[in-house]
């Protein structure tokens, strides 16, 4: 089937930029959320719709597309037979409220429709449950990350009655029409990215907190120098001190995971003292006058950020591989605790597969897709040195699984790549000229010219 309309439920963060997303991409969209006013029952859908149409807010490609989305809400649209080939639910992560509007939408969905839901932490199954057996076939965990215009990464999650064919349907929607990297996720709690994500930030948060490190020494160790885009706490303010820790709580509620998470305490204290992050404008970072002040967790007051003064620190820079030589053997302080670091997230990947998912890749790509780590898990493993790594994680006393204690070589083999198209560079045949501003490639029977300067100025050298 081609996806050619789509019904997104719920017009709020999410529900808003699929829609966005949908119609940029060519998709009808029917935009419904709940009737909250008698007198204005498309109240918050037209918000939704409103804040799309924007020009200010740049979230269509081009004006004209509006023409393709429209708005309603589910007390009057949901009651008679519906032409959309795909719904996509985005309301409140509610169990209560998403079964309801599921079994609204079943009696109204298409016997093709494709039945997906954007959870980020419910059981697609425990969704799913109570609809009839037809649309249980049909429905699906389709989990994007915020903005999802930008973020790369979808997960898509069957529950247990899925048929395989909505899977591949689905896949090939959200890859070829989308343009998104799928990984595909086993029904556990926080899926393939959000745990893996939040198992880090949580393990290095409770361990700084145990060594006394500051928030900024915390950050400088955490951040670029380890191949992630910003340091622990600042991200926690990105996502929402809250937010993380309601993931944190549902994944120590899950008997299989809790002996793996470990709770701050200076994240418990800033939630209960509403300092929530960006959203509040106040968090382990804030921004005052235009400078930026950092919070000092036991009392609560900010100060100007001073540089950390950490030896390790100079040392490590730019080159991933690099910092990685020097923390496998750098023995102060400052180095087990990177070590430490990136052992736990070692170990805890390895477990995950297949639990979250079938794939070792499948990690990497949550974490680079969803988290934009310039390296996931296996393959800073590999970069690190494999057979190394390995050892020292056994001698340490850490359990690795069968498939890994099996492996002699790395995890990559040179013709392995996040990827799922080919690199262009894998396709070159022969080169014409490399110059700094300026290469031609013969691909096949074609040239490839590509611009190297900064910002793609055409200069003097290029055109010569
Ligand atoms: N915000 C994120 O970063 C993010 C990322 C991935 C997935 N999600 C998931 O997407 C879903 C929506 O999250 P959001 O951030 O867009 O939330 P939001 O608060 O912006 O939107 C929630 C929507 O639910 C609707 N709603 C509220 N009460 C309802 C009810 N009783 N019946 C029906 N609809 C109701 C609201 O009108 C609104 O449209 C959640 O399941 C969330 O876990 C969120």
């Amino acid at each position: 089937m081609t996806i050619r309309k789509a019904t997104i439920l719920g017009a709020g963060v999410m529900g808003s930029q699929i829609a966005a997303l949908l119609v940029n991409n060519g998709v009808k969209v029917q935009l419904l959320d709940i009737a909250i006013d008698d007198a204005n029952p498309n109240k918050l859908s037209k918000q939704g719709y409103d804040s799309i149409v924007n020009p200010k807010k740049s979230q269509l490609y081009d004006a004209t597309f509006e023409g393709n989305l429209t708005y309603g809400n589910f007390t009057e649209d949901l009651n008679e037979m519906s032409d959309s080939d795909i719904f996509i639910e985005a309301v409140k992560e509610d169990l209560k409220i998403k079964q309801d509007l599921w079994k609204q939408v079943a009696s109204v969905a298409k016997k093709e429709a494709i039945l997906a839901t954007n959870t980020s932490g419910i059981p697609i199954n425990l969704i799913a449950q109570g609809l009839p057996e037809d649309a249980q076939q049909r429905f699906i965990g389709l989990h994007f990350f915020n903005p999802p215009r930008y973020m790369k990464l979808v997960e898509i999650i069957p529950a247990d009655n899925t048929k395989p064919e909505i899977v591949e349907e689905l896949k090939s929607f959200a890859e070829d029409v989308l343009g998104k990297g799928v990984v595909l996720a086993n029904d556990v709690t926080a899926f393939v990215a959000n745990r893996t994500g939040i198992h880090t930030l949580a393990d290095i948060m409770y361990r700084a907190e145990k060594c006394g490190y500051s928030i900024t020494e915390t950050d400088a160790l955490t951040g670029k120098v380890i191949g992630r885009p910003m340091g622990t706490y600042a991200l926690r303010d990105l996502v929402g001190n809250d937010v993380g820790s309601f993931v944190i709580q549902g994944l120590l509620q899950d008997p299989g995971e809790a002996d793996y998470f470990n709770v701050s305490k200076r994240i418990l204290k800033l939630v209960e003292n509403g300092y929530l992050g960006n959203k509040t404008k106040k968090g382990f970072y804030k921004k005052e006058k235009g400078k930026r002040l950092v919070i000092n967790p036991e009392t609560l007051n900010y100060s100007a950020l001073e540089k950390p003064k950490l030896p390790i620190l100079d040392d490590l820079g730019k080159k991933l591989e690099k910092n990685l030589a020097i923390i496998f053997e750098d023995q102060s302080k400052e180095g087990i605790f990177l070590w430490e670091t990136l052992r736990n997230v070692f170990v805890y990947a390895a477990r995950n597969v297949p639990l979250a998912t079938d794939e070792f890749i499948d990690i990497d790509r949550a974490m680079v897709w969803g988290f934009n780590w310039r390296q996931g898990p296996f393959q800073l493993w590999d970069s690190m040195g494999f057979e190394r790594v390995k050892k020292r994680i056994l001698e340490e006393g850490y359990e690795l699984p069968e498939w890994i204690l099996e492996r002699d070589n790395g995890f990559y083999t040179e013709d392995m790549h996040l990827e799922n198209v080919t690199p262009i560079s894998e396709l070159i045949t022969d080169h014409v000229w490399d110059r700094d501003s300026s290469s031609l490639n013969v691909v096949g029977e074609q040239l490839l010219f590509k611009i190297q300067t900064k910002y793609n100025v055409l200069d003097d050298e290029l055109v010569r």
